[in-house]
């Protein structure tokens, strides 16, 4: 078992955390671009594309060339968006996550610490939608700490943060590409209860769909 600790965020991991947190989120646009890949109209589009220069130029030549470029320009947009979105993030409740996180009753930051480096995190605040519910967000872990229990760690610091604040269920999101994240929330005894698609042009193009999972709290004795 390698030595970590979990303990709440100060001030000095600001820029660990942060790194953490875009790192953790970038290894997934590999994913994200054969979820893409697989939807049966981005087939259709780049089938098509193939027959009609086929066709039109009698040499195999042009139409690989054309799905080669199709393809690396739809990596690099992806890519561009995510990275938008995890520059959104950074953005919103990570740019102040004292503030955010550590200033009220019903919320809270922690790390995992091991040799002086933060090496895991997550944060809980209280759920937009129900009332009594805690929210489970920004659970990331250091490659070279992973599979060591440091995010079962973290899901049961704030599972007991739930209880202590009497709430009855910690809820979470995510996306249909994060498979490790969804096997280790299972591990710890969340249970998937909804699928939607993200609502926006781009979500419902992608076919991106956002898993909620819920956890019920066990009653203080
Ligand atoms: C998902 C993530 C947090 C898991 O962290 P971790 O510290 O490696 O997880 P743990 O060691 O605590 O594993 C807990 C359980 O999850 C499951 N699990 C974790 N990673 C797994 C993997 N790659 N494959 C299969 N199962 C996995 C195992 O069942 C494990 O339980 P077990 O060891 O008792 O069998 C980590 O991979 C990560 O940071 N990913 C990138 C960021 C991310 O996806 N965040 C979640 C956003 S919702």
């Amino acid at each position: 078992m390698a030595d970590y600790r979990i303990r709440e965020y100060r001030d000095e991991d600001y820029e660990m955390v942060r790194e953490l947190f875009a790192t953790g989120m970038s290894e997934y646009v590999p994913a994200l671009c054969v979820h893409v890949l697989k939807q049966p109209w981005v087939i259709l589009v780049l089938a098509c594309t193939f027959c009609i220069l086929l066709t039109s130029s009698k040499s195999l030549l042009l139409p690989i060339l054309a799905i080669t470029l199709l393809l690396a320009t739809g990596r690099q947009l992806l890519g561009y968006f995510w990275t938008m979105y995890i520059e959104h993030c950074l953005k919103e409740d990570l740019l102040d996550i004292r503030t955010t996180y550590m200033g009220s009753k019903g919320s809270c930051f922690w790390v995992a610490e091991a040799d002086e480096c933060v090496v895991g995190t997550v944060a809980a605040r209280p759920s937009d939608d129900q009332e009594g519910e805690l929210m489970l967000k920004r659970m990331s872990v250091r490659k070279d700490y992973r599979g060591l229990g440091v995010a079962k760690a973290l899901c049961q610091a704030v599972i007991c943060f739930a209880q202590q604040q009497g709430c009855r269920a910690v809820v979470l999101n995510t996306l249909m590409v994060q498979d490790e994240a969804r096997l280790m929330y299972e591990r710890v005894g969340f249970a998937k209860y909804r699928d939607d698609v993200l609502p926006t042009v781009y979500g419902r193009l992608a076919n991106v769909t956002i898993s909620k999972y819920r956890y019920s709290v066990p009653r203080r004795s």
